[in-house]
């Protein structure tokens, strides 16, 4: 199941066949001989040869070409087995900053440059002045096949990434931030073991931390109030899964019991972020003071890079960093305890002051709620001006507009002639919304937006959430599901595939 083997049709110029790997969490077992967990690091090389007019790339420190179309690679940091990646297509780069160029097949190259020149730098310049020295070398990006299930993949080196990304704004440059982030926590620092994941995922905060103060304008995505914003989306994230799972369920602690035979990749969920996060916030809440706890950041990057640890051990350092805490005795503090954290399900005893998004929370709260009344009071909403609001500015009042529907018969019909912005967007995020708004209205006439969608692209993500709509709404709806499914199967990824057979009741 790990080496992706895509016909021409399933890639973005339909011209060539195309291959990729994706190794997190348990599959690089099925592409070479490994100890396949991340407890154990090391360095590799690897000779590939492939066909005339095609490209091999892999998370790797360098490589070069040799004749007959013979790629030498070689990874010179040790890695755990998760981390090796090779792609290989009708692939062409183009540079982007002095240790970063993208790549893509020739017909994305341009907006693939166009979104990221310059700015990859400047996360790397800020990364580094936080979390200390960027030890890989370079940092270049592959933009994948749509049918990639993931936003993004760490792979060291060379991270890849969903197409859904070049959305031609840099509205969602956010999901690299995040992989960048992994360079530091998760590549370096790495998670022994699966049932420990926040410990990769929860440090790849951006709000609150230096990454929101520090961040260039060039990233358009300065100032906390949008940082705290887009975390009030991944919270409500939070809700939605713990609503659906009830607060108790065993996958809702931070550490997680993986039996034997389990794949982690079933037990995956928001938890590890955005618990993960919130741990992570009150460990830095604790310390009081935000450069004091980035200054703890750099020290535990240090202290534990190229290893892989525990939570205990993350929580040892911290403590023995800050003795004053320790003698305070911050580990039990009751409703807080450490051990609760780590070993106890349900929701986070402690959240981070999310309140300066509210400016812009609250009069996307006031619109949807005009839209959800009965007899709509047109000119309230006509006065509100939504084109000058950012992408998860839309994305949070669509949210909200989803939690109140079904709306009154015939207003979403209206809100969607109202604002093209939203009902013909481009932008995967706010597509993902208007399918899932269509679903819990059961407005057939747009059908074929859902439809559109889920052909355009195999984010797991993406596609898990608009299949569970589509199966608990009406026939018309499952009948859409099943059509979608037997249409598009053959090119999501067999994960992906399966989690949706399992959905549908077809296994
Ligand atoms: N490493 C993860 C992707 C992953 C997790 C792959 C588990 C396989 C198993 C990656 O860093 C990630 O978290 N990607 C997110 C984007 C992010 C902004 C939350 C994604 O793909 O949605
Ligand atoms: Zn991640």
């Amino acid at each position: 199941p790990q080496v992706c083997w895509l016909a021409p049709e399933q890639t973005a110029g339909k011209q060539k066949p195309y291959l990729y790997t994706q190794g997190q969490a348990v599959l690089n077992r099925s592409f070479f001989p490994c100890f396949d967990t991340p407890s154990v690091k090391f360095t590799y090389s690897a000779t590939v040869k492939v066909p005339e007019g095609f490209t091999a790339v892999m998370s790797a420190t360098s490589w070069e070409k040799q004749k007959d179309n013979t790629f030498i690679f070689k990874m010179s940091q040790p890695i755990p087995s998760y981390l090796i990646a090779l792609a290989v297509g009708d692939i062409v780069s183009a540079d982007v900053g002095p240790r970063s160029r993208v790549w893509a097949e020739p017909c994305l190259i341009e907006a693939a440059k166009k979104e990221y020149d310059g700015v990859i730098e400047e996360f790397l310049t800020v990364g580094e002045k936080l979390f200390g020295p960027y030890v890989w070398g370079r940092y270049d990006i592959l933009f994948m096949p749509p049918s990639f299930p993931f936003g993004g993949m760490e792979n060291p080196c060379l991270t890849f990434l969903t197409p859904c990304l070049l959305a031609g704004d840099r509205s969602l440059v956010d999901v690299v931030i995040h992989e960048i982030s992994h360079s530091w926590f998760g590549n370096l620092v790495t998670n022994a073991t699966w049932g420990e994941f926040w410990l990769n995922e929860g440090f790849t905060i951006t709000q609150g931390s230096g990454w929101d103060l520090q961040m260039p304008p060039a990233c358009l995505c300065p100032g906390s109030a949008y940082t705290c914003l887009e975390a009030a989306t991944g919270r409500a994230l939070l809700r939605q899964h713990m609503d659906n799972t009830g607060e108790d369920h065993p996958l809702n602690k931070l550490r997680v019991i993986i039996e034997p035979g389990v794949n982690p990749d079933d037990t995956y969920n928001e938890t590890p972020y955005e618990k993960g996060y919130c741990f992570v916030s009150y460990l830095a809440h604790l310390v009081g003071d935000q450069s004091k706890f980035d200054a703890f950041l750099q020290a535990y990057v240090n202290h534990f890079k190229f290893q892989s640890i525990t939570a205990d051990d993350t929580l040892s350092f911290f403590l023995e960093y800050f003795p004053e805490l320790k003698a305070k005795g911050v580990d039990s503090i009751p409703g807080f305890e450490f051990d609760r954290w780590l070993n106890v399900p349900g929701w986070p005893p402690y959240l981070p002051d999310l309140s300066p998004g509210e400016q812009l929370m609250k009069p996307a709260d006031e619109l949807a709620e005009l839209w959800a009344a009965d007899g709509l009071n047109m000119e309230a909403i006509e006065a509100v001006d939504i084109m000058a609001w950012r992408t998860y500015q839309l994305v949070y009042f669509l949210d909200q507009i989803l939690q109140k529907s079904p709306l009154p018969a015939g207003n979403v019909e209206r809100l969607s002639k109202m604002y093209p912005k939203i009902s013909k967007a481009q932008n995967a995020e706010l597509r993902l919304r208007w399918c899932q708004i269509i679903l819990k209205n059961n407005l057939e006439t747009e059908y074929s937006k859902v439809k559109d969608f889920l052909h355009s692209q195999g984010k797991q993500k993406y596609t898990l959430p608009l299949y569970r709509a589509m199966w608990g709404g009406s026939e018309s709806a499952r009948a859409l599901a099943m059509e979608t499914f037997s249409a598009t199967a053959p090119q999501l990824h067999i994960n992906v595939q399966n989690y949706v057979k399992k959905i549908l009741g077809l296994e």
